[in-house]
């Protein structure tokens, strides 16, 4: 049986089409990134208008790779949420439509659930295991016992690491996703000549906080007066923006400096978690788990630990369908069919 997965929560239309084995036949992304960064951010006005418009070609382009039509098809599987719900709204509303036409099963997925079942798309999964979502919107910590039991223990007291790495590139006037621009500038610079707070690193429990180190990169770069007319605040002012001549080399620094900072807390707390609940694995996925730095640590962490590490492969890791596949696929052994009045759901932490 082939099945049909389509997301659509926040700022990518995504389709993929998967057996029901498990294996990804294709895997269609289709970024708007474009069409928000000129406001810095998501815009989820625009966002819906853009799935509207893309998520027609995007279904096809994943059938015709997958060399299918959508009579081939036995499922659809739909992101529900948690997410942006006017976003949500549209691919929801194309895999009811598909469905019913078809007289095919179809499953509603939770966006996060999605992301740890990225981890089994090219790796063996064993339970239990410690689960680490690090994305755009979250920052969690689970344990999970089974694929049905999933008991979140740690999150983010206030940003995501994702969030965090977004907003610090717009202080450095970086422009808009965060991520990956301060990744690709840190790489090979000096990450210890600054030194940032590590937030809740050695506090005991499982949570994270990341909106105090935030502030302090902004105090730092207002005291090193990188930029100029900053203390006037950031209404009104441009996405990008040049340092003042001979403080230009400061700008990579806090770059590299903040990052090593998000990743130590990340690596420390995800192994702590894992060791101090006897798990042999831990599996660690979401956008930043894209990030090479944060890889790269995770492996010597895992190495120096003997904690297995799964991090899927980075095309699974950002927002795609093929992970809402992946666990759509269990709901649909489970018999968990949705109606046509599946609805979308803004925040949703466990079923
Ligand atoms: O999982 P995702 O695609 O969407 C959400 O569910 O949120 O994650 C997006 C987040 C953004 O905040 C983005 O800046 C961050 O992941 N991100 C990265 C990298 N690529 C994406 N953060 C650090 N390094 C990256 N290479
Ligand atoms: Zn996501």
């Amino acid at each position: 049986m082939k099945v049909l997965a389509i997301e659509t929560s926040c700022d990518e239309t995504a389709a993929a089409v998967l057996e029901d084995s498990g294996a990804v036949l294709s895997n269609v992304v289709a970024s708007q990134i474009k069409d928000h960064a000129a406001f810095g951010g998501v815009v989820p006005e625009i966002a819906s208008r853009r799935h509207t418009e893309l998520i027609e070609p995007v279904v096809k382009e994943a059938l015709g790779e997958a060399g299918i039509t959508e009579r081939d098809l036995g499922a659809v599987a739909v992101t529900r949420g948690p997410g942006l719900v006017g976003a949500l709204l549209v691919g929801i509303s194309f895999a009811k439509s598909l469905a019913y036409g078809l007289g095919i099963p179809l499953v509603g997925v939770n966006h996060l659930e999605g992301h740890l079942a990225a981890a089994m798309i090219d790796n063996e999964v064993t339970y239990p295991h410690i689960g680490m979502v690090v994305s755009g919107g979250h920052t969690s910590l689970y344990r999970i016992d089974s694929p049905s039991k999933v008991e979140p223990i740690g999150q983010t007291l206030d940003d995501a690491a994702g969030e965090a790495y977004d907003k610090v590139a717009k202080l450095l006037f970086l422009g808009y996703p965060g991520g990956v621009v301060i990744e690709n500038l840190s790489r090979g610079v000096d990450a210890h000549e600054i030194d940032f707070p590590r937030p809740l690193m050695n506090d005991g429990s499982y949570d994270f906080s990341f909106s105090g180190l935030k502030t302090a990169v902004l105090n730092r770069v207002l005291k090193e007066g990188i930029f100029e007319d900053m203390a006037l605040g950031f209404s009104g002012m441009p996405r990008e923006k040049k340092p003042v001549p001979g403080k230009e080399n400061l700008v990579p620094k806090i770059a590299a400096a903040f990052q090593e900072a998000v990743v130590e807390v990340l690596v420390t707390k995800a192994f702590r978690a894992a060791v101090e609940n006897s798990m042999d694995l831990l599996v660690v996925t979401g956008g930043v788990a894209s990030n090479g730095r944060l890889r790269e640590k995770l492996g010597e962490k895992s190495a120096e630990t003997g904690v297995r590490l799964i991090i899927p492969d980075r095309k699974y890791c950002t927002d795609n369908a093929a992970m809402i596949g992946r666990a759509g696929l269990r709901s649909l052994r489970e018999g968990r069919f949705a109606g046509l009045d599946l609805n979308a759901v803004s925040r949703w932490t466990w079923e």
